[in-house]
């Protein structure tokens, strides 16, 4: 036997603490370490493994995007069927569904598994000697298609397993050779929007729901793609030859958690049919809290001995069925078809509707996304509508109805409707775009957007005021509110001295904002706040950042387009002007060191968050805690020191009361926070 030379050790020692930290950021979500000593981490691995290249190996962390693109993807059989589930709508359906599998399996009563049921599509990995081998999607239940590298760039879906992640998955029993596990693959809401801006921002087609963009995600050729697009994935079956590994299903989730793989926390054990009902209006109610999309609850049979025998349909099993909750969607007319002018001079048309009430919510507007979007629908100003709204997203047409007789076709205008600049579209672009560099309705959109919450942080900053400062030429870039005088201020419209000041004082404090606040501030193309915060970490400085070229393909997930973008907009002589005037006002260019910082009144201290606050959003929250020193991770723990409590709170706070964790709400946390 060969000894390990120190640099197979490190190598090996590497990928283990790599493993370890991807799964305690992707599948916990309670990272603990920051983005920047991972990358540091990621990059020695790489460079030895460069020295080293005998010893590379498919499983290593350096390998989720690799290789070349696909030609295409190889059809594979599954060796089990993947079945779709029954679906209903009514209670009084569930109630029959529990009658047959008590009749069917001749007990009085059976215990459930309540499951969100995920809108994405759905997966089957192969696991050969603890290794991932291929992934697969449901195709037609009986064929799909290996889409193997493009799964690998999901960071939580782990590329091997050791032996004690197996124990823990298969209840210490001997492990088999092969195993398959099955789950949704989803993008998040977060995601999905950040990735919609950024086709805007390109000009390409913007895609119509989370849903719909992991799919198409999926079937990129190209696993660099893909692993821009942060996809996740949530795992929900085990298959060893053909069936469960465990007696229950409620096992199954257990060991799959334990061997790594990302579960959904949000499931419960029914130990009766009334249970699965709460479990249904429970989620009904608290959906929209959630960061990604769910069309239903699952209901599985807990003993998955009774599976055999329940057996199935053609289509799907007797052992599980989906209740779905009823789609947000409502039929109104289009009294309008109008555009709006985005940041990056994009003209998004946008129907003005006979409001109608969808799901509780008064909708007036639809987004109709763009030109090739108005053509698929062929939709016309008169025309009856189906439009749709899900989660937070703007609410979408999703087909027409009825035409109108007289229904009036719409064109895009000839010249931007803000500035009557030309409007153009470039060769293979979808969206067309207000040619104008000056145009006040990019100047506003990018004021709103440097003064968000997330970005600079100017409180008050609206856009009746945004719209004055632009109309009345008192602001021509960002930099200029900089050297707005209180009396200025004063004298706009619906602005008393008090708010002048207190506005004034806003727009001073945010000079203070932290270097990824900044960088996201600029609103540069593709550079969304993850990547801002990344960027932060890596370059220190705005300087550092703008003079940058090689280096910025180091910075881990930045990938060619995006390193692409922020070369040109800091080359753009416009921008460098904006940026002297920035520096010039007193805008922070550096990071802030750890003894700088402002007070830290939470530090050390540990968070969870459970339900939704008001007014606040949860990363709002998290950016609060994080900067006031303190820390927020994902499950209640003893270390915690503080559940803060929302509305509609989750199983952690049962948790939190368990262990006799403190609890908190939200005016608790701010008194804190001060
Ligand atoms: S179980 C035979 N569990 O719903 C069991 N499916 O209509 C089939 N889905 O193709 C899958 N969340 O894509 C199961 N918690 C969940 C699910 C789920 C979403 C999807 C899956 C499946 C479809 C069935």
């Amino acid at each position: 036997m060969s000894v390990a030379t120190s640099v197979e050790k490190e190598i090996e020692k590497l990928r283990d603490e790599i493993r370890y930290h991807e799964h305690r950021y992707y599948v916990l979500n309670d990272p603990e370490i920051s983005d920047f000593e991972f990358d540091k981490l990621m990059r020695r691995l790489q460079e030895l493994e460069r020295q080293r290249p005998e010893l590379m190996t498919p499983d290593s962390p350096t390998q989720r995007v690799g290789g070349q693109p696909a030609e295409e993807f190889p059809k594979v059989r599954h060796a089990v069927p993947m079945l779709s589930l029954d679906n209903t709508y009514s209670v009084e359906e569930l109630e029959d569904f529990d009658r047959r599998v008590r009749e069917l399996s001749g007990r009085s009563k059976v215990e459930y598994v309540g499951e969100l049921k995920l809108d994405g599509l759905s997966m089957a990995l192969t696991y050969e000697y603890g290794v991932l081998t291929h992934s697969v999607t449901r195709g037609d239940g009986t064929q799909g298609e290996d889409v193997t590298a493009n799964v690998k760039t999901i960071r939580s879906v782990p590329l091997r397993l050791e032996a004690k992640k197996l124990d823990a998955l298969f209840g210490g029993h001997a492990h088999p050779k092969r195993f398959e596990v099955r789950g949704e693959v989803i993008m998040s809401r977060a995601a999905f929007e950040q990735l919609n801006a950024q086709r805007e921002a390109a000009g390409e087609p913007k895609f119509a729901n989370p849903r719909n963009s992991a799919a198409g995600t999926m079937r990129l050729l190209d696993p660099k793609l893909v692993a821009e697009r942060r996809l996740d994935m949530y795992l929900y079956q085990v298959l060893v030859n053909g069936g469960a590994p465990l007696p229950e299903h409620w096992q199954v989730f257990e060991g799959l958690a334990k061997a790594g793989f990302k579960v959904n926390p949000h499931r419960r054990l029914c130990r009766s049919f009334d249970e699965v009902l709460g479990f249904i209006q429970e989620w009904e109610a608290k959906r929209d809290s959630l960061d990604y999309e769910i069309d239903g609850i699952v209901v599985k049979v807990n003993d998955t001995r009774l599976w055999d025998e329940l057996g199935r349909t053609a289509k799907s099993p007797r052992w599980a069925i989906a209740f779905k909750y009823p789609a947000r969607q409502a039929t109104t007319v289009v009294k309008d078809i109008r555009v709006q002018v985005g940041r990056t001079g994009t003209l998004t048309p946008v129907a003005d509707l006979e409001p109608v009430d969808v799901g509780g919510v008064t909708v007036s507007h639809a987004t109709l996304h763009n030109m090739d979007e108005i053509e698929r629908l062929g939709v016309k100003i008169g025309d009856s509508v189906l439009i749709q709204r899900a989660g937070e997203v703007i609410p979408q047409v999703v087909k027409v109805v009825e035409p109108a007789p007289d229904g009036r076709e719409f064109h895009i205008p000839k010249k931007c409707p803000v500035c009557g600049g030309e409007v153009f579209r470039a060769e293979g672009e979808v969206a067309y775009r207000c040619v104008n560099a000056a145009c006040p309705a990019k100047l506003k959109e990018s004021l709103l957007h440097f003064s968000r919450r997330r970005a600079m942080n100017i409180d008050g900053l609206g856009e009746a005021l945004v719209d004055q400062l632009v109309d009345k030429g008192m602001v021509r870039d960002v930099a200029d509110l900089y050297s707005l005088t209180r009396d200025q201020l004063a004298n706009l419209e619906r602005m008393g001295d008090k708010s002048a000041s207190n506005l004034r004082e806003e727009i001073e404090n945010s000079k203070q904002a932290d270097l990824a606040r900044v960088i996201f501030a600029l609103g540069i193309p593709f550079v969304g706040e993850r990547t801002a915060q990344l960027l932060a970490e890596h370059f220190g400085s705005l300087d550092k950042l703008a003079s940058a070229r090689q280096e910025l393909e180091e910075v881990f997930e930045v990938g060619p387009k995006v390193s692409e973008s922020i070369a040109r907009f800091f080359r753009e002589k416009r921008n460098q002007e904006v940026l002297a005037k920035l520096r010039e006002a007193g805008v922070r260019f550096e990071r802030k060191k750890a003894a700088s910082r402002g007070p830290r009144p939470l530090e050390g201290k540990q968070f969870v968050l459970t339900g939704t606050l008001p007014n606040y959003s949860r990363d709002e929250v998290q950016r609060m805690i994080e900067e006031a020193g303190g820390r927020v991770t994902g499950s209640v723990s003893k270390k915690t020191d503080y559940v803060v409590v929302g509305r509609e709170p989750g199983s952690k706070l049962e948790k939190a009361r368990s262990l006799g964790v403190k609890t908190i709400n939200g005016d608790e946390l701010l008194k804190l926070l001060k």
